[in-house]
């Protein structure tokens, strides 16, 4: 996938002829009318407009109960919109029959973070057959025809964690790493992986570190994906110097392996995600980074985007998406909005405090409250 910044004009173009005064919306490159209907000059309000939103599972990470889920509602209500949210709990069936629900139910516009492209693709296809358009949530289902695209841009994601994992072994020659990815069904574990190896390979293939070994997890299993890190680690002799685990879900779990062989807190770990679990494992010193990804800015232009096509205003709707992606199964370009990660290590869990993604009480416990107060994080 290719990330290009196109910058999307829209003109609005008054006619008038015959007394008629029309409003056309002239579009410029890559728009496409969303297939809920055009632009119209009556365009009636998004108040209390129906919504769907489909999230994908709650296992693989705490953020989509813990922080999508409310912070959606708050947005979408910000927007005056009635949004239905729901999390399809990992099973592909059941996020087909929400949509379905959904789409009998009136919404005029479907929001999905889907848990593969595949079924994201149908759900998509089966809303633009009755004329809803859709958004891809954070993550893209490749080869699908979702009108918008909201998410993280996750290859930096990925490059921030690869750097964290430079930074952590700087100096050590040769260090021996263990790759942990995310599901190979999530483009965005895909996305993940690419960035780590912007900044890895080159260090691999120095040999300033040596790759012991590299696993996706289906379906971001931290269970699984903590027994298969202790079976890589067992295989190659109990020796291991660094892991790159792609969220903190999988970086928990190979903590808790880690810590098993008394290695927790000498070996650095990676994640994603900012959790309470994650942060509280940075401030105890098991886990060396996170990336922080401020999902209310994420939710807030989900909706923004959704109340726009409630509205059927592409105009409105292409001026909020400032980029675009590479749909490299479906050969097209999609209009994206893409916002930016940022890495937090010890000296930076602060900021997720302050920023309000998590509350000190959340990861300030037990003997954290200590580390908390030398960090300036205040209990709250
Ligand atoms: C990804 C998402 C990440 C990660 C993972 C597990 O698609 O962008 O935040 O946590 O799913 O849910």
């Amino acid at each position: 996938m290719r990330t290009r910044m196109t910058a999307t004009r829209r003109t609005a173009v008054l006619a008038a002829g015959l007394g008629l005064t029309m409003v056309l919306a002239a579009c410029g490159q890559n728009a496409a009318a969303p297939s809920g209907g055009g632009a119209t000059s009556a365009a009636p309000a998004a108040g209390g407009v129906k919504v769907g939103v489909i999230l994908p599972e709650t296992q693989s990470s705490a953020r989509w109960e813990g922080f999508d889920k409310p912070l959606l509602t708050a947005a979408m209500q910000a927007e005056g919109l009635d949004a239905d949210i729901q999390n399809a709990q990992g099973d592909e069936q059941k996020f087909s029959t929400l949509a379905d629900g959904m789409i009998s139910s009136g919404v005029k516009v479907l929001v999905i973070a889907s848990i593969t492209s595949e079924s994201g693709a149908a759900v998509a296809a089966k809303a633009k057959a009755q004329g809803i358009p859709t958004i891809d949530y954070d993550r893209l289902s490749l080869g699908g025809t979702s009108d918008y695209y909201v998410s993280f841009d996750n290859e930096k994601v990925g490059a921030l964690q690869g750097q964290g994992m430079a930074d952590a072994l700087k100096g050590k020659q040769g260090a021996q790493v263990i790759e942990i990815e995310g599901a190979p069904t999530d483009n965005n574990a895909t996305l993940f992986h690419n960035g780590q190896l912007s900044v890895l390979q080159p260090l691999y293939d120095s040999g300033a570190l040596k790759l012991v070994a590299s696993q996706a997890i289906p379906n971001w299993d931290n269970q699984v994906g903590g027994t298969t890190f202790e079976q890589l680690l067992t295989a190659n002799g109990g020796k291991v110097d660094g892991v790159v685990a792609a969220n903190d879900g999988l970086a928990g779990a190979v903590i808790t392996v880690l810590t098993k062989y008394g290695l927790n807190g000498q070996v650095p770990v990676t994640g994603q995600d900012a959790t309470p679990d994650g942060l509280q494992a940075i401030l105890r010193g098991d886990q060396y980074m996170t990336v922080y990804k401020p999902i209310k800015q994420e939710a807030d232009a989900a909706a923004k985007l959704t109340a726009a096509l409630a509205k059927g205003d592409t105009a409105a709707a292409d001026a909020l998406a400032t980029g675009s992606v590479d749909d490299t199964k479906g050969n097209r370009q999609v209009k994206s909005v893409l916002l930016t990660p940022q890495s937090i290590t010890k000296d930076s869990v602060k900021t997720v405090v302050d920023e309000g993604q998590v509350t000190a009480s959340e990861i300030c416990v037990g003997n954290l409250q200590a580390t908390c107060q030398q960090l300036g994080i205040n209990a709250g």
